[in-house]
């Protein structure tokens, strides 16, 4: 046996070896993340570990150990039983990004089985849990026998971490949204991956955000992220792609919690306003590929026609209300949305300014719908269901002073001036008449070959 392989380890001297630049081993990893897991690491000491993996960066080999660590911290699921194909969608974070409403029931009706574990609100991006807590009743911490019986009876179930499942992330995830360390690539993929494997995937279509509202701010950071995402779901034996998609202005026009779920059932109801013509695409196209992934389509394209299709004939919609219904909600408040959404304070925003909208600091712009009440100050805080902001106008449009561009909802008055102020400093004018160029919804697919690709070209220190 060798002596050192057992000695015991200790949280301080794996902090300080991080700290110094040295790499973890898997045994090191593995210490981190069952720590956090189990509570016996305290949360001090976790939150200067993920201070110093963001700083230093996490390596290809660091990051493959802590995604299977974080994996392995609980239970798994085994969709097994479901006799389908289990696909799943996760985005890396964004700003009114609610596709996750739309492509679980849209590839659910075209026959695969969708078990997705998602997060809460992460630094300015909003969660899907807290959105669809805003339902009353609805229950997102089902056991894996209830997660399991909601999936053969509607195909698909959103659901969080528990302290029985994916544990680590539950507990790291909640620590980095206030520490300051959510924007690094190997603490981003062992996050996202490791409830992906805990779910138990045939296969996975991951939308990695680019652009101002993104994790990462740089294109070549993002295509990283895609590719050590893809490459590290791949070795996992999960089918994976990731697609490079924009964030460079809210996705849809809601942003916040109540608002966002009331825009996503505007479209599963087969409406097609112009306005949020982005986010019906984005989620065809992701829809597209899940159901590809899970062998029901020859390929991406014609898996967006059958998702198509499940839209205008409202199966989705059907199978959306069916899940909600099943895991405790009440999906009578869709039937007057509006009667439904009490906000504490409302301000209609106008534009101060005549001019074409040249950009949008997006992520700004989510720390704006935090500020709302819609996202949390720190771990375990309320936040409100009501709180949200919606966005009237898109890049490049032409707006003269005085018409309306955003309205704020806030948990009270005292709230409005913050995400107000914010929205003037982050949306920008130019009197020009260029309106600049149009950028892709999708600019790259990244494919296993293509990751492998993008890999080799980079050192693999992050
Ligand atoms: N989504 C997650 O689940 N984790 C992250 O770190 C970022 C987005």
């Amino acid at each position: 046996m060798n002596p050192a392989a057992a000695s015991p380890l200790h949280m301080i001297d794996i902090i300080r070896k991080k700290r110094d630049g040295g790499a973890l081993s898997v045994r090191e990893i593995g210490f981190v993340a069952a720590g956090a897991a189990s509570g016996a690491i305290p949360s001090d000491q976790l939150a200067a570990w993920l201070m110093t993996a963001w700083l230093n960066g996490l390596n290809l080999e660091e990051t493959r150990a802590l995604t299977l660590a974080m994996r392995d911290s609980g239970e798994k699921f085994s969709p097994a039983r479901l006799g389908k194909s289990a696909v799943d969608k996760h985005s890396s974070g964004g700003v009114g990004d609610k596709t996750s409403f739309l492509v679980a029931p849209l590839a659910a009706a075209c026959g695969v089985v969708v078990p997705m574990i998602s997060g809460r609100a992460l630094g300015h991006t909003g969660g899907t849990l807290d959105k669809l807590e805003s339902i009353p009743g609805y229950r997102t911490a089902l056991s894996l026998s209830e997660f399991e019986t909601v999936l053969m009876k509607c195909g698909c179930s959103i659901v969080s971490q528990t302290p029985a499942l994916v544990p680590a992330d539950r507990v790291l995830y909640a620590l980095r949204d206030h520490t300051g360390t959510v924007e690094n690539p190997g603490l981003i993929c062992a996050s996202i991956l490791s409830k992906k494997l805990a779910a138990g995937l045939d296969a996975l279509v991951l939308d990695v955000k680019t652009g101002s509202g993104a994790f990462l701010r740089n294109y070549e950071e993002c295509e990283f992220l895609a590719a050590l995402m893809v490459a590290t779901a791949e070795a996992a034996a999960t089918r994976t792609v990731a697609l490079l998609t924009d964030m460079d202005q809210p996705l849809g026009q809601a942003a916040g919690n109540w608002i966002e779920l009331v825009e996503a059932v505007n479209l599963l109801r087969g409406n097609r306003p112009r306005a949020i013509e982005d986010l019906r695409e984005l989620s065809l196209i992701l829809a597209g590929w899940m159901i590809h992934l899970g062998g029901k389509s020859a390929t991406p394209q014609t898996g967006y026609q059958l998702a198509e299709a499940a839209l205008a004939d409202g199966s989705a919609l059907a199978i959306f209300f069916k899940m909600i219904d099943a895991q405790g909600g009440d999906v009578a408040v869709f039937d007057d949305p509006a009667a439904f959404h009490k906000p504490g304070a409302t301000r209609v925003v106008e534009a101060w300014e005549s001019g074409i909208i040249t950009s949008m600091d997006t992520t700004a712009l989510g720390w704006a719908v935090q500020r709302t009440g819609a996202g949390r100050e720190k771990a375990g805080d309320p936040v409100d269901p009501h709180a949200g902001i919606i966005f009237y106008k898109r890049r490049c449009a032409h707006v003269e002073a005085g018409e309306p561009i955003a309205t704020i909802y806030a948990t009270s008055e005292a709230m409005l001036d913050e995400p107000e102020a914010i929205l003037r400093q982050s949306i920008h004018f130019s009197k020009e008449s260029n309106r600049g160029a149009a950028v892709a919804l999708v600019s790259r697919v990244v494919t296993p070959e293509v990751a492998a690709e993008i890999l080799a070209g980079c050192d693999s220190g992050q």
